[in-house]
């Protein structure tokens, strides 16, 4: 510290009030669409604009979709009023990948004549989810968003989350924004199109946020991997929503809503799981890399932080039930993949921390890490797929 001292100088900590609204329902667009008069507000006088985006494959999914959105707004022109076209986004990470889509997207806005009372609703899976938001939120310094979460992966964790980004740099995420949405709308009739691989993905979420937070959650994932593989709906909605909440919880009980501190509790299992993916030039789904991820953390987690080797089996036999399979030629180039390591320190800055398991519900944060215990965790996550036996591999 100098001695430097002037009278004028000031220094002030101040809080934002912010609200956070999730919704849950079985059909926005049908039986339940009061959820969209609760939501959207008037802009004063005036019914509020709202400029509809659709992830294309969503769109095509659902050829209902597009009437019905026109159906269940109906009743509220009063309150709020679609503007212009349907907007379509190509669906997945392509969307992230493109960065002169943000510009087309900035245009459309501002040809729809959006101002900050409007709304942009954005209907499709966390890619095209992320690209929209991260235009809304940077539309005259930021547009009400309105996310409908069309993934699992999306309903139990990105969709609910308070960030937006897209892909620069072949580096996930390297550019974006923090903004809390204006609403959150998780509808479970918009997972029924989803593929079954995308649908097993928002469970890797589900199991980390549950092992790192919530033991009660993991035992009930633990009990209902064939439920999920059935997609039995009430099973799964239970675990998404418990997902969900835990997300949410953290984000706004955490202490640290933008990830201005060195901890990011929530990425455990995505140091690796980031690299995967960009790696894989996104051949590997988000919650693919996650699933991965999870079980060389748990793993390396066993080996130098206390967690009991009969939980790391049992997590990552979990993950092999759910459908995850560690068949990822990326996973061979072990120094490669390290590199993920100090990518994402320099995502956030100062020392590296991340988050790993002493125990099932309860985290710690490390910032520093055995080259060799991690090197010796991937490769053995790998092995695991030749061998059928989890106990021969993590013996
Ligand atoms: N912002 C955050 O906090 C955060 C957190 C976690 C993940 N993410 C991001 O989310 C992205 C992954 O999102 P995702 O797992 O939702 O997958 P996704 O958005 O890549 O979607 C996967 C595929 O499914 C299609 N699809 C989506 N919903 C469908 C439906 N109901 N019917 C038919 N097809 C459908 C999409 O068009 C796409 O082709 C990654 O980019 C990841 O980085 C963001
Ligand atoms: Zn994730």
């Amino acid at each position: 510290m100098s001695d430097r001292i002037r009278d004028d100088d000031v220094t002030i900590a101040f809080s934002v009030p912010a609200v956070h609204r999730l919704r849950f329902t079985d059909d926005v667009f049908g039986a339940d669409h009061a959820v969209l008069h609760d939501l959207l507000e008037p802009s004063g006088p005036q019914p509020a604009r709202v400029q509809i985006w659709l992830d294309d494959d969503v769109d095509q999914a659902n050829p209902w979709l597009r009437e019905g959105i026109d159906r269940a707004m109906a009743p509220i022109l009063h309150r709020a009023v679609r503007v212009g076209n349907f907007q379509v986004v190509p669906g997945g990470e392509s969307s992230k990948n493109d960065i002169h889509l943000l510009e087309r997207m900035l245009k459309v806005m501002n040809a729809a004549d959006l101002d900050r009372r409007s709304y942009v609703a954005v209907i499709g899976g966390g890619a095209v989810l992320d690209v929209v938001g991260f235009a809304a939120s940077i539309a005259h310094r930021g547009i009400r968003l309105v996310r409908f979460p069309t993934t699992t992966l999306a309903q139990a964790d990105s969709g609910v989350g308070v960030k937006n980004g897209v892909n620069l740099f072949d580096k996930k995420n390297w550019v974006g924004s923090f903004a809390i949405p204006w609403g959150v709308i998780n509808d479970t009739r918009l997972l029924e199109t989803l593929s079954d691989r995308d649908y097993r993905c928002g469970f890797a979420e589900a199991v980390k946020v549950s092992l790192l937070k919530d033991p009660a959650v993991w035992q009930m994932i633990l009990r209902s991997t064939a439920g999920i593989g059935r997609r039995d709906p009430e099973l799964c909605q239970t675990i998404i929503r418990a997902s969900a909440k835990l997300h949410l919880q953290h984000i706004t009980q955490g202490g640290d809503p933008f990830e201005s501190e060195e901890a990011r509790p929530l990425d455990f299992g995505h140091w690796s799981a980031h690299k995967l993916e960009s790696l894989s030039h996104y051949r590997l789904r988000h919650g693919e890399a996650v699933a991965t991820g999870l079980a060389i953390d748990v793993l390396y987690s066993s080996k130098k932080l206390g967690l009991p080797i009969d939980d790391a089996r049992e997590i990552i036999s979990c993950l092999v039930k759910l459908g995850f399979s560690f068949q990822i030629p990326e996973l061979a180039d072990v120094e490669t993949l390290m590199g993920g390591l100090e990518e994402f320190r320099q995502h956030l800055g100062g020392r590296l921390t991340l988050t790993m398991l002493r125990a099932i519900g309860s985290p710690v944060d490390v910032h520093e890490v055995d080259t060799q215990a991690m090197k010796d965790s991937i490769r053995q996550v790998y092995q695991l797929v030749k061998s059928p036996s989890l106990k021969d591999v993590l013996a």
